[in-house]
Formats: C-alpha cells, sequence, structure tokens
C-alpha cells in the first residue's frame, strides 16, 4: 500500500491550487455576495484542461484519472466551494453518464464539447414532488415518431441556466416503476425547454441552482442515453461517482476552514499569548485536521477504487457522509476559533460554513447515504 500521491496527482494539485489562490480566491466573497456565476473563471478551468479531467483525450480531455479529478474539487473549494460544484456536475453529473452509456456519436458530439469546456452540463433528477425517492419521479417522455415528446420539471438543478445540456430522466412506461425510467440528453436550444425559477440560496451563492422546464419538449431519438428503461440505473450509477465528487467538495472547503483558523489562532492574542497557545483552541484545531483528514482519505481511496474499476458505491456514500459531516462541523468550530469576527463577513469562515451546509444534502442527503451503506452491509 502507498499513500503518496503520483508525480501527475502532485503537479495537478500544485497546478489547480496556483489557479485557485491566484484567480478564483480573490473575487470569491464578493460572487457570493452578488450570487453571481462568472463564466470566464469555467473558461479558465477549460483552458488548464479541468473540464474534462478524466476523459480520455480521443474525447477532449486531459486522460487524468478520477483521483487528479477529486484533488482539483478540493483545491477549488478550499477558496470557493460554488467553483468546485461547477466543476463536479460538469464532470461527474453530466460527463460521466455520456461517457460511460453514451453511444460513439453522443460521445463525439456531447461530451468532446463538455470536456473542452466549450458547452457546460447539468443533470435533472429531483423533482418538487421526489427527491430522496427518486424512482418516483412524474415526468414522462413518449415515443413520437423518431422523438421523444418529454413534459415534466426538474428542480435544484446545479448549473441550471448556464447549461448547454442537461441529463434528463423521465419516465418512458410506468407500469415498470423504476424499471420504465430513461435518460435523455437535453440541449437548451430544444424546443419545449425552458430554464424555470433560481434559487436564492444559503451558500454556494455564486453556483446557479434553477428549475428546468419541459413543456412538449422534442427530444430526437438519437438522445436517449443508454437502453430505454436503463435510465435508473444510470441516474444511481452516476451519482455514485458524483457522491465523491461531493466527499471532495466538502474536504476542500473544510481544509479552507481550518488554514484560516490556524492562521487566525496564531494571530489573535487574549490572555496576553495566541489563541492557538491555549488548549481550548489548540485541541479545536487538532480535531478538525483529523477529521478532515481521515475525510480526505475515504475519499481519495473511493476515487482509487473508482480508476481501478473495483466497487465503489458503498467508499463513495461513505465519503460523501463523513467529509459531509466533517465539512459542517469543521466549520462551525472555525466559526466559533474567530468568535464574534468569525460571525461577520469581514472573514471567510461564516461563507464556508453556510457553503457546508449543502454537502449534506444534495447528490442524496447524509440520510440516505447512511441508507446505500447500510442496505449494503446487510446484504453482504
Ligand atoms: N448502481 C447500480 N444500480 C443501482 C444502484 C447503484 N448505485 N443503486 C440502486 N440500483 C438499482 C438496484 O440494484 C435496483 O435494480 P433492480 O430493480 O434491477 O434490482 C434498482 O436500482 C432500484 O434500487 P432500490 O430498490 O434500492 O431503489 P429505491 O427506489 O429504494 O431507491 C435510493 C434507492 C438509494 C434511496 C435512491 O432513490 C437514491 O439514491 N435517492 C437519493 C437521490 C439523490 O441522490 N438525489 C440527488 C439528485 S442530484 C443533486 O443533488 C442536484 C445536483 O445537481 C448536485
Amino acid at each position: 500500500m502507498n499513500f503518496l500521491l503520483t508525480d501527475e496527482q502532485e503537479m495537478i494539485r500544485k497546478m489547480v491550487r496556483d489557479f485557485a489562490v491566484n484567480e478564483v480566491g480573490p473575487t470569491a466573497a464578493e460572487r457570493d455576495e452578488e450570487e453571481r456565476f462568472d463564466r470566464e473563471i469555467f473558461d479558465q478551468m477549460a483552458e488548464l484542461g479541468l473540464t474534462g479531467i478524466p476523459w480520455p483525450e480521443e474525447y477532449g480531455g486531459i486522460g487524468a484519472d478520477y483521483l487528479s479529478y477529486c484533488i482539483a474539487v478540493e483545491e477549488l473549494s478550499r477558496v470557493c466551494a460554488s467553483t468546485g460544484v461547477t466543476l463536479s456536475a460538469h464532470v461527474s453529473l453530466a460527463g460521466w453518464p455520456v461517457y460511460m452509456f453514451g453511444t460513439e456519436e453522443q460521445k463525439q458530439k456531447y461530451l468532446r464539447a463538455m470536456a473542452e469546456g466549450s458547452k457546460i452540463g447539468a443533470y435533472g433528477l429531483t423533482e418538487p414532488g421526489s427527491g430522496s425517492d427518486a424512482a418516483n419521479m412524474k415526468t414522462t417522455a413518449e415515443k413520437d415518431g423518431d422523438s421523444y415528446i418529454l413534459n415534466g420539471s426538474k428542480i435544484f438543478i446545479t448549473n441550471g441556466g448556464l447549461a448547454d445540456y442537461y441529463i434528463v430522466f423521465a419516465v418512458t412506461d410506468a407500469a415498470k416503476k423504476h424499471k420504465g425510467v430513461s435518460a435523455f440528453i437535453v440541449e437548451k436550444e430544444f424546443p419545449g425547454f425552458s430554464v424555470g425559477k433560481k434559487e436564492e440560496k444559503l451558500g454556494i451563492r455564486s453556483s446557479p441552482t434553477t428549475e428546468i422546464i419541459m413543456e412538449d419538449c422534442r427530444v430526437p431519438a438519437e438522445n436517449l442515453l443508454g437502453e430505454e428503461g436503463q435510465g435508473f440505473k444510470i441516474a444511481m450509477m452516476t451519482l455514485d461517482g458524483g457522491r465523491n465528487g461531493i466527499a471532495a467538495q466538502a474536504v476542500g472547503i473544510a481544509q479552507g476552514a481550518l488554514d484560516a483558523s490556524t492562521g487566525y489562532a496564531n494571530e489573535r492574542k487574549q490572555f496576553g499569548k495566541p489563541i492557538g497557545e491555549q488548549q481550548g483552541v489548540a485541541f479545536k484545531l487538532a480535531d478538525m485536521a483529523t477529521k478532515i483528514e481521515a475525510s480526505r482519505l475515504l475519499t481519495y481511496q473511493a476515487a482509487w477504487r473508482e480508476s481501478e474499476k473495483l466497487p465503489y458505491s458503498k467508499a463513495s456514500a461513505m465519503s460523501k457522509l463523513m467529509a459531509g459531516d466533517t465539512a459542517m462541523e469543521v466549520t462551525t468550530e472555525a466559526v466559533q476559533v474567530f468568535g464574534g469576527y468569525g460571525y461577520t463577513k469581514e472573514y471567510p469562515v461564516e461563507r464556508y460554513m453556510r457553503d457546508a451546509k449543502i454537502t449534506q444534502i444534495y447528490e442524496g442527503t447524509n440520510e440516505i447515504q447512511r441508507l446505500v451503506i447500510s442496505k449494503m452491509l446487510l446484504a453482504d
């Protein structure tokens, strides 16, 4: 067993850290305040190859592994969790299902454009009435000649409005329950497709989250992803990798909050010495660092399993559960280390705390992760 990163993984970490610190971090607070997505940052990520990080060069990617991808999401989230999730949803939720289930034509058309970053991707599973109970979706897709006609709406779509391509799940045969769900690649220009309400959120405010609406939306039959009835499986398998991307985001948020806290604990003096030299704060920092490291190891392990083509559903559920809970705990403690200042916008820790909360909710709540883990334990 070897816990050292490869030269390539170290190089990617350094490149993304430099980019994050110099180009993403300086405007993170302002973009959060203004709820503003910056397309230039996305274009810069594309130039660095991040938008196609795990995809082979023949599809416009840079052919790195899933661990490199997680390291990139972690480093971005260390300064700006919104930028981290923009990349995560684009790569894991939109790129991955096309890479795994797409035809050669679909990969050349859609995956290549997303990998090169000329187009942005998103994933539409959740509906107003079906969140955790994803199989209970109501959006329908009816075959009409050489098209499908989609009707319904999806909510909480990360990259909603920005995205050019949406992986949309819809019922093609209601009698078959989850086995009657199919997946489609929907372009934003398809007739009958529109973007609905944009959410106002507690955190990840510079990553837009919207509703998408399909009203007699005509989708060419060639845009069916995988086979009819395979959609629920595609949705679940996509989330397996997506969840580990969110774990990486959570590790990055927690690390960013710890970095800020150690810096402050060295500077801030009370009772004649730095607060970091006082056990109440020092022990907090030690606990924060230990939990982050445990979360990072689980996350890297799950990414490694995916790259090695080993089963990783349980590993990803565990990494997201652990890292999401850690991010919430660590960022809350970070605010405590900063005291009254931590509660203000003068320091970044309140933003980290707001951003951390979503990692316990999206891509399956942490309660759903416990369900996934326990089901697999009991089936073993
Ligand atoms: N891989 C492959 N197949 C899987 C699978 C996986 N990880 N998980 C389930 N399946 C298959 C099962 O094997 C089963 O197949 P068969 O019928 O052939 O046996 C089928 O799917 C149904 O499985 P379950 O009976 O376990 O399904 P369920 O209805 O009980 O639901 C669930 C399981 C885990 C609760 C699932 O519904 C779930 O993950 N819910 C949470 C949804 C979620 O994460 N939503 C997030 C949306 S994305 C987002 O957050 C927005 C964003 O943009 C970031």
